[in-house]
């Protein structure tokens, strides 16, 4: 069956099949390759892309503009607080006049149902990058990632640890659901997944023959990991009163090296960072000034040791987010 994604929203991996996951994924990597080797892969030249962005970053940005530029798209950033939406004008108001003058629009900020309602009436292509509740373009880059090391993605088991029920935690069971990995979310009862989307991705791993587990039990959840993930404690959004709470709740399930020994063998450690692993951010330092710990969800030594694939996890996102929007454009066609 050959995929067909022209026109298509990314809002949510919920929304899409294996197949379609799967497609994606590959092209990521044949795009990987062209730009590795110098190949022009102008696919989608004149058209035009819109980023909002109501929160800050700094891979999903990059990873939009460089890849719509290797497209040969054109770019233009809309940075948290500088448009009318929500304050002066609507989400719907905003999708009608931008889907009047761009090809795809990107959207990054807080509900879901805002990304959705823009997809609604934009038009045109929108897609997901980061809202409170799911991290869809994340999920190609890391499922990626996992495939370069493993060379296939069968047979391997992914453990969350920490802050399991946040946007990154809900899409990696989603992800490992439909792809078919054995996905563990290991954290404290209050941050778990909510119990809802457990059991739809359930029923979701149930075709593909995978398992989800829900545990807050430390030595279960890393047992036989083929990867353990993580990420911050207090999400973009949440407000700073809940570190206290957090570190509190989340210490025991940091990533360290006595857990990296615990998991399989040949396990990886995955971050979609940014990340908390010393004091050389403002964050980090007022943490460690405040609760007296110079590292939180994963160990210096970890997050800098050889088992650690974050920076090609990081560099995936380009690749990743690339063939989103080259499928989504029509662009796969041109190739
Ligand atoms: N992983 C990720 O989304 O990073 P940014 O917040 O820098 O975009
Ligand atoms: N959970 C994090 C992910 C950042 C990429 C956040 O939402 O801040």
């Amino acid at each position: 069956m050959t995929v067909d994604l022209t026109g298509r929203s990314f809002l949510k991996l919920l929304d899409y099949t294996p197949e379609e996951i799967t497609y994606l994924i590959e092209l990521a990597a044949d795009l990987k390759a062209k730009k590795h080797a110098g190949q022009a892969h102008r696919y989608c030249e004149g058209k035009n892309v819109a980023l909002i962005f109501e929160k800050t970053s700094t891979r999903t940005r990059c990873s939009f503009e460089v890849g719509a530029h290797d497209l040969g798209m054109n770019v233009t950033y809309l940075e948290p607080g500088s448009s009318q939406i929500g304050k002066k004008e609507s989400i719907a108001d905003t999708a009608r006049v931008l889907g009047r003058m761009f090809d795809g629009i990107e959207y990054r900020g807080f509900g879901q149902d805002r990304v959705e309602e823009l997809a609604a009436f934009a038009g045109v292509p929108v897609w997901n990058g980061l809202t409170t509740e799911f991290h869809p373009t994340q999920m190609l880059a890391d499922m990626l990632t996992l495939r370069e090391r493993f060379g296939s993605l069968d047979g391997l088991k992914l453990t969350f640890m920490g802050d399991a029920g946040n946007n990154v935690g809900n899409s990696l069971m989603v992800v490992c659901a439909k792809l078919g990995l054995d996905f563990c979310a290991c954290g404290p009862a209050k941050q778990m997944p909510a119990p809802a989307l457990v059991e739809r991705c359930r029923g979701i791993a149930g075709e593909s023959g995978s398992t989800i587990e829900v545990t807050d039990d430390v030595e279960r959840g890393v047992s036989g990991a083929s990867c353990l993930y993580t990420d911050i404690w207090v999400s973009m959004g949440e407000p700073a009163e809940l570190w206290a709470e957090r570190i509190a709740l989340l210490e025991p399930y940091r990533v360290t090296e006595e857990l990296m020994g615990k998991a399989a063998p040949d396990a990886v450690f995955l971050h979609c960072l940014p990340s908390f692993h010393d004091t050389k951010t403002q964050v980090g330092a007022d943490i460690a000034e405040r609760f007296g710990i110079t590292e939180m969800e994963v160990s210096d030594d970890v997050f800098e040791g050889p088992r650690s694939l974050v920076f090609d996890e990081a560099e995936n996102r380009m690749h990743t987010i690339k063939a989103v929007m080259c499928a989504t454009l029509g662009g796969a066609s041109a190739q």
